[in-house]
């Protein structure tokens, strides 16, 4: 039986490894997979991920980017992920509609409403099955990204209005999103949190700061038991 399960989570939530690691167990057991991620898998979306994570594109407003990403997946659906969901493969994709719900709806702020109409169109009703959330908080998923760079081109700033120290990433790496203040990833993370809520049967949600020895274990008991 075909199923579709997507991750989501913070950056350095490890959801790409958890995607690929179920992926791979999936394949050896002789199940029918495919493994996508959001933005990217097709030439135009791997074009449009590149775009979109340049730190040379300066500007950019939230309905081009929205509109962006939109392209990316419905390229995607069209050309790999909607035939394969058709073939009764079991479809894992890294990202889809709730990272656009979370980082442009809650992050950016824009209309809840309109980020759903335009994921509506781009996704022509294709519904994951079952959602992956690897939560964790944004600071640690801060310290995690922060370990993975070089310390001494980060700075921290003092944001007032907020009463807490605000970081952001200023080394050469072409990370837009990354370099985001903390207050936007706790929006994206209070975003998701709301998802999930509201929609417990099709969302799972791991703590993402187990091992992930532990997590790998937890996603496939959940995803063996809907095959
Ligand atoms: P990526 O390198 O794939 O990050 P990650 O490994 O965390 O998935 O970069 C994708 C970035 O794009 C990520 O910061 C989240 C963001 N994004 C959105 O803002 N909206 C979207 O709809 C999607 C799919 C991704």
């Amino acid at each position: 039986m075909g199923l579709f399960v997507v991750f989501e989570g913070l950056d350095g939530s490890g959801k790409s490894t958890q995607a690929r690691r179920l992926y791979e167990a999936l394949r050896s057991e002789g199940v029918s997979v495919a493994l996508f991620h959001e933005p990217g898998g097709t030439v135009l979306g791997e074009e449009i991920r590149r775009l979109l994570k340049s730190e040379a594109i300066t500007g950019i407003t939230p309905l081009s980017e929205l509109f962006l990403f939109a392209a990316a997946r419905t390229q995607l659906i069209k050309e790999k992920l909607g035939p394969a969901i058709t073939q009764n493969q079991v479809v894992v994709c890294d990202r889809f509609t709730a990272s656009t719900v979370a980082y442009q709806g809650f992050g950016r702020g824009m209309s809840l409403e309109v980020v759903t109409k335009i994921n509506d169109i781009a996704t022509d009703g294709t519904i994951p099955d079952l959602t992956i959330l690897l939560d964790i908080s944004p600071e640690d998923a801060f310290e995690r990204h922060k370990s993975r760079h070089d310390l001494s081109k980060i700075t921290f700033e003092n944001d007032i209005s907020l009463g807490v120290n605000q970081y952001s990433i200023h080394d050469n790496s072409d990370e837009r999103f990354e370099k985001e203040p903390l207050s936007f990833h706790r929006k994206v993370h209070e975003g998701y949190a709301q998802m999930a809520q509201a929609d417990p049967q099709r969302w799972f949600v791991l703590d993402a700061t187990l091992t992930p020895d532990a997590l790998t274990a937890c996603i496939e008991e959940k995803v063996k038991k809907l095959i």
